[in-house]
């Protein structure tokens, strides 16, 4: 691995089922959930390819067939809006994976877990230092996250963990890391342990869904074993990669909506249709109007 290698792979980890979104998730991968007009593993996909990847993998399992299909050309739909001069949509469709990056698809067998799903990227990855990305984890930001933390890899050469700082009592539901700060944002990873409780946790600073992991991390995920939930975990992969060389957590500069839970879905849902260019004010007075009509109602009764 040369030192100024950029980054060119990322994986991405969508063979999970959304049990959370059933019944929408029956047939329907959850990453294709929309936000506003683009599902969730574009905005994905949009932000590894401006932090450099021109290699997407895509880790899928059951009912993901969905994926592959929005991501490959359909000279058909193409054609029919051609015909029909609508230019922008089609614009909008040819423009979403540039000729110049790939999408490679490797099948997980069984839900292993996040530490399993990741393994099943080696072949592709090979020995290099790789994204990974979780697309449940929408994150807005000026700067992309991932290439954020690209930019932090190009100074230490090491993995790098995108953290955030979660409410004590919800540790349990992330990766949380114990670290020692050496700039702001910027912080050396000593421990780290998956989903801990409040009062077993070593801090409230969580893993949210992006990571750089250098190519040592495959070997300790192939000999770990089942974790919490009887999984094969990606923290624990790290907590043994720890041991041998530095890990950093970096708090990235952005706004974090867990789409992996319906409130934080449709948190994302509203902001991004309040920031979009054409659906923004229309929608802001129609929000304005319903939560009028909400409290009128909830008034008079
Ligand atoms: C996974 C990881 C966890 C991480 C989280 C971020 O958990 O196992 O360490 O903090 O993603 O969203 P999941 O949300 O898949 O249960």
């Amino acid at each position: 691995m040369s030192a100024m290698s950029p980054i060119r792979t990322v994986v991405f980890p969508v063979a999970g089922r959304g049990t959370r979104f059933l019944p929408a998730t029956k047939a329907s991968p959850k990453e294709m959930l929309p936000i506003v007009d683009k599902p969730l593993i574009q905005y994905a996909a949009e932000e590894a390819l401006r932090a450099g990847a021109t290699r997407l993998v895509f880790v899928t399992g059951a009912s993901k067939r969905a994926i592959e299909d929005h991501f490959d050309s359909d000279p058909e739909l193409e054609a029919a809006l051609l015909a029909q001069g609508k230019q922008d949509l089609l614009d909008s469709m040819r423009g979403i994976i540039p000729s110049s990056a790939s999408c490679i698809y490797i099948r997980q067998h069984a839900p292993l877990g996040l530490g399993h799903a990741v393994l099943c990227a080696r072949p592709v990855v090979g020995d290099e230092p790789f994204f990974v990305h979780l697309a449940d984890d929408l994150i807005d930001a000026n700067v992309p996250c991932l290439a954020q933390m690209a930019a932090q890899f190009e100074r230490h050469h090491s993995s790098i963990l995108g953290v955030q700082t979660v409410h004590p009592s919800e540790t349990d539901k992330y990766g949380i890391v114990a670290s020692s700060v050496i700039e702001p944002r910027l912080s050396k990873v000593s421990e780290i342990v998956e989903k801990p409780k409040p009062d077993k946790a070593p801090s409230n600073l969580a893993v949210v869904g992006r990571y750089i992991l250098t190519p040592q991390i495959f070997s300790k995920l192939a000999t770990i074993g089942q974790g919490a939930g009887g999984e094969i975990q990606l923290t624990d992969g790290i907590a043994q990669l720890l041991k041998d060389q530095a890990v950093y957590a970096y708090a990235f500069e952005g706004k974090r909506y867990d789409c992996g839970n319906k409130l934080g879905y449709l948190e994302a849902t509203v902001e991004y249709a309040l920031k979009h260019p054409t659906l923004g004010d229309p929608f802001a007075k129609l929000l304005g109007q319903l939560l009028e009509a909400r409290s009128a109602d909830a008034h008079s009764g």
